[in-house]
C-alpha cells in the first residue's frame, strides 16, 4: 500500500514562522516535523509516499532529495556522523514521490489529486501536523502499523481516533461508535462520522487524528464528493459517503499521545519534550529547565 501525505496548506496558523518556509519543514530540535512524519511510516512497513504539494514548498522536496555537494563536503571533512544522518533522511528501500494539487479546494482535492500516483489502490492518508510520541508505544506496532495490519485481516477502513475535551469537537471530524467506550489500541464499527460539528450536534468526542487506511472504493466518493464544511471537499464525507453505500469503517484509539504541530503551542510542547530526550542535548536542557522561573 502507498501513503499519501498532503504537504500543500498554506500553514496560516504558524505565521509568521511559515511565510516562506513550509510548516512542515519548521524543526523539532534537528529534524524537520515531515521527517519525523515519514519515519512513522517507514516504520510502519510503507516504501512508496506519495507527498501532494505546492509551487512554494520545494524544500520538502529537496530535503528527501540527495544533495551531492552536502554530502562530498562532510565526506573531505571525515565528518561520518553528519554524512549518515544526511544520507538516511530517506529511510532504506523508501521512494518518495510529489505531485501538485493544483486548486486550493480542502483536504478531500488533496487527497484525490494523488489518484494518478496511487492507481485503483486501497491507500493510507497521513496528516503531517499530527506528531505521534512514541514514547509509550512502538511504530513498527502500534498505531499506522496495527491500522494497517487490521485493514489486511477485515478490509475494513480504518481511521485513527483520539478524545478531545467536548468543547473542543467542533474543530475535528467526529465518530459515532455508538457509545462504545474505547481505549487504547482498540477498534470500534464506526456508524457515523462528520466534520466539523457544533459541539451540541457531536455524535462523540472521539476526533479524527490524522490517520487513515482507506478502501479503494472511497476514490469514487472523493470523486463525487461536493464542498461541504467551509467551502472545502472534506475528506470525511467522501468517508461518510462510502459508509452509505455498505463499506465497513471502524475507529483505532490512538496508543500514545499526539502532539498538534501546526500549532504553534503543540509545537512548542513537541520542542520541549523531544530537547528534553535528545541524547546530545537533553541533559543540559533539563538543567536549564529546572533553572526557569514558571
Ligand atoms: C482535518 C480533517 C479532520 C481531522 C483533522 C485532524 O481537519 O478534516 O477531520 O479531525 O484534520 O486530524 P483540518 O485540521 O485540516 O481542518
Amino acid at each position: 500500500m502507498k501513503a499519501i501525505i498532503p504537504v500543500a496548506g498554506l500553514g496560516t496558523r504558524m505565521l509568521p514562522a511559515t511565510k516562506a518556509i513550509p510548516k512542515e519543514m519548521l524543526p523539532i530540535v534537528d529534524k524537520p516535523m515531515i521527517q519525523y512524519i515519514v519515519d512513522e511510516i517507514a516504520a510502519a512497513g510503507i516504501k512508496d509516499i506519495v507527498l501532494v504539494t505546492h509551487g512554494s514548498k520545494n524544500s520538502i522536496e529537496n530535503h528527501f532529495d540527495t544533495q551531492f555537494e552536502l554530502e562530498s563536503t562532510l565526506e573531505t571533512r571525515v565528518k561520518r556522523q553528519l554524512l549518515d544522518e544526511v544520507r538516511s533522511i530517506t529511510p532504506p528501500g523508501v521512494n518518495i514521490m510529489h505531485i501538485r494539487q493544483g486548486k486550493a479546494l480542502g483536504l478531500g482535492h488533496a487527497i484525490l489529486s494523488a489518484k494518478p500516483m496511487i492507481g485503483d489502490d486501497d491507500f493510507v492518508v497521513v496528516l503531517p501536523d499530527v506528531l505521534i510520541d512514541n514514547l509509550a508505544s512502538n511504530p513498527a506496532q502500534d498505531n499506522l502499523a496495527a491500522m494497517v495490519q487490521r485493514f489486511n485481516d477485515n478490509a475494513a477502513c480504518q481511521i485513527m481516533v483520539n478524545p478531545v475535551p467536548k468543547e473542543r469537537v467542533s474543530n475535528f471530524g467526529v465518530v459515532d461508535v455508538n457509545g462504545s467506550s474505547l481505549s487504547s489500541g482498540q477498534f470500534a464499527r464506526i456508524q457515523a462520522l462528520v466534520e466539523k460539528p457544533a459541539t451540541a450536534d457531536a455524535p462523540s468526542n472521539l476526533a479524527i487524528t490524522g490517520r487513515y487506511v482507506l478502501h479503494k472504493n472511497v476514490w469514487k466518493q472523493l470523486a463525487a464528493t461536493t464542498p461541504g464544511v467551509g467551502g472545502e471537499i472534506q475528506l470525511t464525507d467522501a468517508i461518510a459517503g462510502y459508509l452509505h453505500a455498505g463499506g465497513a469503517i471502524e475507529a483505532y484509539h490512538i496508543a500514545d499521545r499526539t502532539f498538534d504541530c501546526g500549532d504553534k503551542l503543540g509545537l512548542a510542547m513537541a520542542y520541549v519534550e523531544h530537547a528534553l530526550r535528545h541524547k546530545d542535548i537533553g541533559q543540559e536542557f533539563a538543567e536549564f529547565l529546572r533553572g526557569l522561573k514558571v
